[in-house]
């Protein structure tokens, strides 16, 4: 086994964040995650060498603490909406663009030297890039190469697992609509599981060789899907049919724009409608060197089935007040 390192996982708490902080654990490593409210992470909890930090990472003294005594610092912090703007609105301008500047900058102050930053797939691939997301991506991969660290950039595609957002959503749209008018329907996307982006993270922390340092990857799986067929795939898990077709790309904007007026998260934004103008596959970028991967076609029924489709067990978690 490698030596146990200090691990900094910013954005530790969210979807991707959980599976690296579960198999940092296993390994033995010591992990920090700081987050916005406490309440966001405790499901981290249970893991042994895990430290939750109730913190604000845009605070520059704040992170210069965080970044003390670290071996590691893995990068998850990402957002997928924001307000209008040129060449991005602020919320990616902040989260994106200038917090890895502010990290980069702490670290190189604290003598802190190895960052895996999480990117994602389709940057690079058109310049300047369809969408606000994918170039405040760009604009973050930018500063972070830059930087005189010991970097790797991670580009995953669409990721997928048990708590995704993405198959997710669709399963609960299927199993509310009948008929289903798809932004993007034909746009193309090649998942990769939670469980194998972890796997790649643990690979650069357990680098021996340093093979991976200054080194770009694209993290897909192996199959292709179009959205059609992926909104397709969430809806038979739950044992629905509904009608889904593709609407232009006028309608996809304004569909996009009224889902904006709603409160909360937007379903989809017209900046996610931009960033499906170009597919979400890998084209000429350097894949990561899993040994395996895990298959969407394989896992995601069972996953979704579980989650949305009442179960023997029901009553059971209910009384125990076990039920999500
Ligand atoms: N999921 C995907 O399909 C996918 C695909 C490609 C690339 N990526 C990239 O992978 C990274 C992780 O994605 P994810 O799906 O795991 O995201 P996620 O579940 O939304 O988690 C993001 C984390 O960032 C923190 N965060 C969000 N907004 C913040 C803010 N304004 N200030 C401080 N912290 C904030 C949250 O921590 P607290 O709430 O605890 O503060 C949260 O734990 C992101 O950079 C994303 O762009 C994801």
């Amino acid at each position: 086994m490698s030596k146990i390192k200090n691990v900094l996982v910013i954005g530790g708490s969210g979807f991707i964040g959980q599976a690296v902080c579960n198999q940092l654990a296993q390994a033995g490593h010591r992990i920090t995650v700081p987050t916005r409210r406490y309440e966001k992470a405790k499901h981290l909890l249970p893991l042994p060498t895990c430290q939750i930090v109730e913190a604000n990472i845009h605070d520059r003294a704040t992170l210069g603490r965080l970044v003390t005594g670290q071996d590691v610092v893995v990068n998850l912090l990402g957002v997928l909406h924001s307000k209008p703007g040129k060449p991005y609105g602020q919320n990616f301008r902040v989260n994106h663009v200038e917090f890895p500047k502010a990290l980069c900058a702490a670290m190189s102050k604290h003598g802190v030297k190895r960052i895996i930053h999480i990117s994602a797939l389709g940057v690079g691939v058109q310049n300047p890039a369809p969408s606000m997301y994918l170039r405040s991506k760009t604009d973050g991969e930018t500063v972070v190469k830059d930087s005189s660290l010991a970097w790797t950039m991670l580009r995953p595609s669409v990721v997928f697992g048990r708590d995704d957002n993405f198959l997710n959503t669709f399963a609960k749209l299927a199993k509310l609509l009948p008929v289903i008018p798809l932004a993007g329907a034909d746009a193309r996307f090649q998942p990769v599981s939670v469980g194998d982006v972890a796997k790649a993270v643990m690979a650069c922390i357990e680098d021996p060789g340093k093979e991976t340092v200054h080194n770009t990857y694209d993290l897909v799986g192996t199959e292709i899907f179009t959205l059609k067929e992926l909104v397709q795939l969430s809806a038979r898990a739950v044992g629905k049919n509904p009608l889904v077709f593709g609407i232009p790309d006028a309608a996809a904007k304004l569909q996009a724009f009224l889902m904006e007026l709603a409160p909360g998260e937007p379903l989809m934004s017209r900046d996610n409608v931009d960033s499906m103008k170009i597919d979400n596959i890998r084209t000429s970028g350097r894949p990561f060197p899993l040994p395996n991967h895990e298959c969407l076609s394989v896992v995601a029924h069972e996953y979704l089935r579980a989650k949305h489709l009442p179960s023997d067990l029901d009553e059971f978690r209910t009384r125990a007040h076990r039920r999500d």
